[in-house]
């Protein structure tokens, strides 16, 4: 990143990103640059001027850019020029951009350009897409720098910012205070300039510009994350403390025929070594910390509660005050006392008696203290890798034994949520729920739709349904799963396998936050409770959630209430039925010393944390 002048924005916007890109055909005819398209140009005769290669050259282009359904050019231009042309027709009138198209159609018709052009090319930041946010004037972009080297949909701004064209001069738009980034690449497609078309009424003497109606809100994807937007990382108690022999999953990692790779054992120590732990976390930029309180621990026996555990989760919380961090506890983060079990389990109502009778002993005891809630973690997962799949405890594969746990787990969430509310002290109380991008495949296919519809309805919809008057919702998205008409079907070729057996697809957590703030229909902010990958190459987990952040930046662009960030895991630590194998945190733990280091990925994610921006 380069910092640079290019001219003054007036508006005192903070420095932000601004990417300067030099754009030139290089698809299907020899290279042209936009700088040189002279005088008025409409359309048709900018065609025209492509020798009509334009169509073409969009199809090359779009495949070139594994944009499959690019296929036709036609399609492809239409619905950006389609909404310019309307605009025109209506320069004079309000709204322009609006009519004929459902909300929002212009923006995505926009968007939809950029992307392709930006998405495969490894040299361009990804989506930086230009939103536009109100319709009520005109949009005006403008080359500002001139020539060849085109500002629009590069600005980054983290308040919308309105570039009045037609009435300013392009001489007169100021860019200082922003940062300058110099991408040497050629972006090698020329769809990016149907987006700076040149409107017909309007000197073209700089040519890439785009004049839809009078004035309009330009918003680019900022880098910044809003205004105490929360930076987390997460644990659970049975994979890190270490020694929680008396709960449904130590008795499973050590069952005959165990389908774990190994046990829990002492896991990471941190019942010992939570200050450290917390100190570590804090010193690393993040400012809460999520884990969970164990229900064996604290009630080891029916009704007998221990004071003990409760002061040690009680000095947890402490702890993470003391570092300056929002405690965030998790009531059940899968693991059931053994005696619970023995009297049934989840797929049993009285189950649902005792979690919500151990929750108010918790509660009274940790209330104060506690920073945020978090009622029962991953339910979802819970019941049917345990009730379905028979892969977790109680290891079973039974329906109605599933449908039962389920209704359990909907009924345990919303009573305990008065509970938690109910105090002492005063928190916000949430549902954390499993999310993933369910693809159909293919994507039109009827049944792969419905049997995709029956999944999601099963794993999350039930679960979005009674969550609405919660404080929050915790989105917790690893991956996507790609739907069959028969069924869940394996990764797509070409496509990363981890080692959780699941595609490398970080994208998945943007479509998960826009679809749980769709299906709620915005009624609860959201938070990202849980995101992550298990991997031994660090370099990789960077990548994967630089992309996860700009997929919750576009989000936040376009209006979505996300209020955090927490990274799965802290630590390197126990994994279920895979054991210490898979690799989720940003700090290593070596188990032989239970010797902390901290990986190069957590140190850039605790920078982003501070800078409360996706910086490198
Ligand atoms: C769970 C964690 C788990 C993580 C990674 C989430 O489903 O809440 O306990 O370690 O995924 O697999």
């Amino acid at each position: 990143m380069q910092h640079g002048v290019v001219g003054k924005i007036a508006g005192g916007l903070q420095p932000d990103a601004l990417v300067r890109r030099k754009l030139a055909f290089t698809v299907g005819w020899p290279p042209v640059a936009v700088a040189q398209v002279e005088g008025e140009i409409e359309f048709e005769s900018m065609i025209a001027m492509f020798g009509g290669n334009l169509g073409p050259a969009l199809l090359d282009a779009g495949k070139r850019f594994g944009c499959g359904d690019v296929g036709d050019a036609g399609r492809m231009v239409e619905p950006v020029l389609g909404n310019l042309e309307r605009c025109r027709e209506a320069e004079d009138g309000p709204t322009a951009l609006d009519r004929g198209d459902p909300a929002g159609g212009e923006r995505q018709a926009i968007a939809y350009a950029l992307h392709v052009v930006e998405d495969r090319d490894a040299g361009i930041a990804r989506t930086q897409e230009v939103r536009v946010q109100r319709m009520h004037a005109g949009l005006g972009l403008d080359s500002a720098g001139g020539g060849h080297e085109c500002l629009p949909g590069y600005l980054s701004a983290e308040h919308a910012l309105a570039i009045r064209m037609g009435t300013t001069a392009p001489e007169d738009i100021e860019f200082d205070l922003f940062e300058v980034e110099e991408v040497q690449k050629c972006v090698d497609c020329g769809l990016g300039h149907v987006f700076n078309l040149p409107h017909r009424h309007v000197p073209a003497h700089r040519c890439c510009r785009l004049r839809v109606a009078r004035e309009t809100r330009v918003r680019c994807m900022a880098q910044n994350f809003p205004e105490g937007f929360r930076w987390g990382t997460a644990t659970a108690a049975h994979q890190v403390e270490g020694g929680n022999w008396n709960n449904d999953w130590w008795a499973w990692e050590h069952a005959e025929g165990s389908p774990c790779e190994e046990p829990s054992g002492d896991a990471v120590d941190q019942w010992h070594l939570y200050e450290q732990d917390i100190a570590l976390c804090a010193a690393l930029g993040f400012d809460n910390y999520r884990f969970s309180i164990e229900w064996s621990r604290i009630e080891p026996e029916p009704g007998l509660f221990s004071r003990a555990a409760l002061d040690h989760y009680r000095r947890v919380c402490a702890a993470c005050h003391a570092h300056g961090m929002e405690p965030v506890v998790t009531f059940h983060h899968f693991t059931t006392p053994r005696w619970v079990v023995a009297e049934g389990g989840w797929h049993t109502a009285s189950t649902v008696d005792r979690f919500l009778r151990f929750s108010e002993v918790a509660v009274g005891a940790l209330g104060d203290l506690i920073g945020r809630a978090c009622t029962i973690n991953e339910p979802n997962i819970v019941a049917m890798i345990g009730y379905q799949m028979a892969f977790f405890p109680p290891g079973v594969s039974d329906l109605d034994q599933y449908r039962r746990a389920t209704d359990n787990f909907i009924d345990a969430h919303q009573r305990v949520v008065p509970i938690l509310r109910g105090g002492p002290g005063d928190f916000p109380v949430g549902l954390t729920l499993s999310m993933a991008d369910h693809q159909a495949v293919p994507a039109d296919d009827p049944d792969a739709l419905s049997t995709l519809d029956a999944l999601r309805r099963d794993m999350e919809d039930q679960y979005l349904d009674v969550c609405t008057g919660d404080d929050f919702l915790g989105v917790q998205t690893y991956s996507r799963t790609r739907v069959g008409p028969k069924g869940v079907i394996g990764g797509e070729p070409g496509y990363d396998i981890l080692e959780m057996g699941y595609e490398f697809y970080p994208e998945a957590l943007e479509a998960c936050i826009r679809r749980a703030w769709d299906y709620t229909g915005g009624a609860i902010p959201l938070l990202v409770t849980e995101n992550g990958i298990g991997t031994h190459d660090d370099d990789q987990r960077r990548r994967y959630v630089t992309t996860a952040l700009e997929g919750v930046l576009a989000c936040l662009s376009d209006g979505i209430d996300v209020r955090g960030y927490t990274y799965w895991s802290l630590l390197d630590n126990f994994e279920w039925c895979f054991g210490y194998r898979p690799r989720f945190g940003i700090i290593d733990v070596d188990r032989s010393t239970q010797r902390r280091i901290v990986k190069p990925s957590g140190e850039w994610l605790g920078r982003v944390a501070r800078a409360n921006a996706l910086i490198e």
